[in-house]
């Protein structure tokens, strides 16, 4: 692989894969991405300077643009990750949602389909269009067992039932066109620049600010947590040596109930910023989300012994890491929690508290 496009590449993980590329190797990176409220070119200031580096400001549902950035860059994969991805948000508006992780995935497939066919020898052969899915297409799991990529789709919310289509798009367009496909259903990410709306980095800003720390319901539902760096790491791999037209999951194996996250992360601020603890004090149990899913857990036995992939951070290092990070990066910060976000919040918990 020469040359990749990266859908979404100002977002959270697709900034990690970004920032791989250009770091650890010599690829260069073709970002597309829309910039929507998520998207962040903040995330790349270390890597934007770098000549393998391309930004291309874009919206994924534009069949007119995206057939003209495939023209220009000439990319030999793609990793689609652009997509809305926040839970909370499809429930209280899905229609971005069905618009950008269904539409937009559609468009970018004939586009890719149209491009891929007009390609010759090795790098037809070679192309891969690489889909980065959720493990929350599974549904929900009780006390018991593991999402292997046997285990049938049941999304619940509209985000996962959107991100499902997506899949389910992606599969036909690989049996029915002979799209190289390759799929990745990873299970929750965390670490540096990850937009404040989510969990953990949304626990440790209310934390460092003094606000209440909304835990949904008692807290109870567990999430399988995975470094985004090390998601990142996986991806590079499965692209490099994923069979086409198979899955493969993604996960830790660091199952965590929400309580105990935001426990966890009020210990390490309790040590970094003593003046403060306990931060403990400020947890508040609210509303639970509609519809919220119990538990996932992720069974990555496939990844790890088909292509040698294992994480290099535990949950311990990984969350000191990334609250270390959201301490130091207070610039970055400060710009993604003004503006379109900040209104979000105020219309989401009515205003500061
Ligand atoms: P994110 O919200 O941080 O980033 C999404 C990016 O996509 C942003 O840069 C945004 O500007 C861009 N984007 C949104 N709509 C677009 C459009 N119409 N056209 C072009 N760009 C657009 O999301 P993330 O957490 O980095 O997730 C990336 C991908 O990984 C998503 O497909 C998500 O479903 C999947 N995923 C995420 C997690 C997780 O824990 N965050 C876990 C498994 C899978
Ligand atoms: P989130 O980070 O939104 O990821 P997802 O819903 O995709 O798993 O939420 C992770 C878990 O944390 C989920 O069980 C919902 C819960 N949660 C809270 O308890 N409070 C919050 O403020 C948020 C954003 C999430």
């Amino acid at each position: 692989m020469k040359k990749v496009m990266v859908t979404g590449g100002a977002g959270f993980i697709g900034s990690a894969v970004v920032r791989q590329f250009i770091e650890e190797t010599d690829v260069h990176v073709v970002n597309v991405d829309k910039l929507t409220y998520s998207g962040n070119l903040e995330s790349l200031k270390s890597v934007s300077e770098c000549d393998r580096y391309a930004f291309e400001r874009a919206d994924i549902c534009d069949r007119g643009a995206m057939d003209a950035i495939f023209e220009r860059h000439r990319p030999d994969a793609i990793m689609h990750l652009a997509a809305e991805s926040h839970v909370d948000r499809s429930i209280s508006g899905p229609a971005e949602f069905i618009s950008t992780n269904i539409q937009g995935t559609y468009t970018l497939l004939e586009s890719a389909r149209k491009y891929a066919d007009s390609l010759g020898g090795e790098q037809k052969a070679n192309f891969r269009f690489h889909h980065i899915a959720t493990d929350e297409v599974y549904g929900s799991l009780g006390d018991e067992g593991f999402f292997t990529e046997e285990t049938a789709y049941r999304p619940n919310s509209p985000y996962s039932a959107s991100k499902a289509a997506s899949d389910h798009l992606v599969r036909a367009w690989h049996h029915t066109y002979g799209l190289p496909v390759v799929t990745t259903n990873c299970s929750n990410n965390y670490g540096p620049y990850h937009f404040p709306e989510k969990l953990i980095p949304l626990m440790i800003l209310n934390a460092t600010n003094g606000k209440p720390l909304p835990v949904y319901g008692k807290g109870d539902n567990i999430r399988d947590w995975l470094y985004v760096e090390d998601h990142a790491r996986a991806l590079r791999l499965v692209l490099e040596k994923g069979k086409v037209g198979e899955t493969y999951n993604i996960g830790g194996n660091n199952e965590k109930t929400n309580l105990e996250v935001v426990e966890t992360i009020c210990a390490i601020l309790d040590e970094l910023l003593p003046e403060a603890a306990p931060h403990g004090r400020l947890v508040s149990f609210v509303k639970d989300r509609p519809g919220h899913d119990f538990r996932y857990a992720i069974d990555a036995s496939k990844i790890c012994d088909e292509l040698g992939w294992k994480p290099l951070e535990t949950f311990e290092s990984g969350i000191r890491k990334t609250v270390q990070w959201y301490l130091e990066n207070r610039d970055w910060v400060e710009h993604v929690t003004s503006g379109e976000y900040r209104n979000w919040i105020d219309r989401q918990y009515g205003g500061n508290p």
